[in-house]
């Protein structure tokens, strides 16, 4: 039989993922709730003015609302009808108490597990897929599972819940392929049959598009740690490539021609070797330091400075950057107009959380710059992550938004940066004009042609 299912979390992650499930799973009724009225109304406006932009995204929404697809912010009727629920709403790392900056905050994980117990009328089977600490099923079992045998009924009267861990390896940028032909789906659950029977309905779900092989099952513990560590040694490949990068540029090196050869060593591989302005987007560093608190929990407090590091580095990125740049610009940037051109964390994305360019322009901010910032995508988000600073200009035409600097910075890694008319942009821009291309993905030896002094990361 093919259950319905409910995500909880309208997000980044609950919207794609639950919109591709459906797709492949066109037995099954897939309603995504969320607390936001206002993100509900966008998965459901009619023109598709969707709130998470990916590349392919209108398409499966358009080919499956209102199908098998819903969109709703009736948790409790959902909640009520459906026989599996996912949790996608967000971690992100706790600013207060115990484990401040560094923890996850879990009040919104607690307050949806408590609303799956309130409305829930039968079994139900919950998965994880937020990103959590190790552990934190156990906690969701004690919560979902407290008044079984405990409270006025019988051992076995109220609902049961199977909580299995079902952490989302996508990224941002490339939501849609990542679901369509996924490298692997991890499940995580008990080992009892009850725990046996869940997990493989959780598998059923993803076998309708994904090679079983690919399908991959663990117990929960190991399935919630996967997930952090697999985003900390990414994150660390980024950092160490950045580490390098600095050394390049203080001996004369070619970081992108290092990273080349160190690529072709198939035991490091060529992927996420691309030196760059650091990480960004609201998981690499929340999961880091997630595993940060988690090794000093745990005593392991050598291995907690390890990954403590992984997140320096990228901090210190992003200090060079505009470092750099005021060394350059002959040590002033007080009133000289600086253009950010692309303002998200990376490309085909419109979302800025923890996106280097906010940390770029708040510095250069510092330095009472004049800031411009261009973007295809992100400028909404832009003017809501900087509303606190008075005066930055936001232009989407990157023409406009170039003119009269004194530098452009490019922090987004846009398809279409490369081909822009950059003597046209030359022309408009008072002189010395400076190119950061920060992304190395401008063609070096044409701007310099043009006239522009060119700086790069890494060399
Ligand atoms: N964004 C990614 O690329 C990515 C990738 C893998 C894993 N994750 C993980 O997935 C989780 C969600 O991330 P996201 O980027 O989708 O976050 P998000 O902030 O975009 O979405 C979370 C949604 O949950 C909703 N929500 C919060 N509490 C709720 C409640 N009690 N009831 C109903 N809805 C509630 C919020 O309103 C929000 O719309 C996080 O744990 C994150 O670490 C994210």
């Amino acid at each position: 039989m093919n259950k319905d299912i409910v995500c909880i979390g309208a997000g980044y992650i609950g919207g794609p993922t639950m919109a591709v499930i459906a797709l492949k799973n066109p037995g099954r009724k897939v309603t995504v709730v969320d607390i936001d009225k206002e993100r509900i109304d966008r998965w459901n406006s009619p023109d598709f003015n969707l709130p998470v932009y990916e590349p392919g995204l209108k398409e499966v929404v358009a080919a499956v609302r209102g199908r098998n697809l819903f969109f709703s912010t009736d948790i409790e009727k959902a909640v009520a009808e459906c026989d599996i629920v996912f949790v996608g709403v967000n971690t992100p790392t706790k600013m207060f108490g115990r484990g401040a900056g560094r923890a996850s905050d879990l009040q919104y994980w607690e307050a949806t597990a408590r609303e799956i117990k309130r409305f829930a009328k039968g079994d139900k089977i919950v998965i994880e897929k937020s990103t959590l600490p190790v552990r934190t099923a156990a906690a969701m079992d004690a919560i979902l599972n407290d008044e079984r045998g405990t409270g006025s009924g019988e051992l076995g009267t109220g609902p049961k819940f199977t909580v299995l861990s079902n952490p989302e390896f996508l990224a941002e940028g490339t939501a849609i392929k990542d679901l369509l032909e996924p490298d692997r789906v991890l499940i995580g659950g008990p080992s009892d049959e009850t725990g046996r029977k869940a997990v493989e309905e959780a598998v059923e779900i993803y076998a309708a598009w994904v090679e079983r092989e690919k399908i991959l099952t663990t117990d929960v513990w190991s399935a919630e740690l996967t997930k952090l560590a697999a985003n900390a040694f990414l994150a660390q490949r980024v950092s160490s490539i950045n580490a390098i990068a600095g050394l390049c540029e203080a001996t004369g090196a070619d970081v992108d021609r290092v990273a080349r050869v160190i690529g072709f060593d198939s035991r490091i591989g060529s992927k996420f070797l691309k030196a760059g302005p650091g990480f960004g987007g609201s998981c690499f560093k929340k999961d880091v330091l997630n595993l940060v608190y988690l090794c000093e929990t745990y005593g392991l407090h050598t291995a907690a400075e390890y990954w403590m590091g992984v997140i320096r580095m990228n901090e210190h990125q992003q200090e060079r950057i505009v470092s750099r740049l005021f060394r350059e610009m002959f040590n002033t940037l007080a009133n000289k107009k600086i253009t950010l051109l692309g303002f998200a964390f990376k490309a085909d994305t419109g979302d800025t959380r923890e996106t280097p360019a906010g940390v770029v322009a708040r510095l250069l901010a510092d330095e009472h710059a004049n800031i411009t910032i261009s973007d295809p995508k992100a400028l909404d988000n832009a003017k809501r992550d900087l509303a606190d600073l008075d005066g930055i200009k936001y232009v989407p035409d990157e023409y406009e938004a170039a003119k009269g600097a004194d530098a452009v910075v490019v922090m987004t890694d846009w398809r279409h940066y490369p081909s822009l008319d950059w003597r046209r942009i030359f022309d408009g821009m008072r002189k010395p004009a400076f190119v950061f291309d920060t992304r190395n993905c401008l063609d070096r030896d044409a701007l310099l042609k043009t006239g522009f002094r060119v700086l790069n990361i890494g060399k």
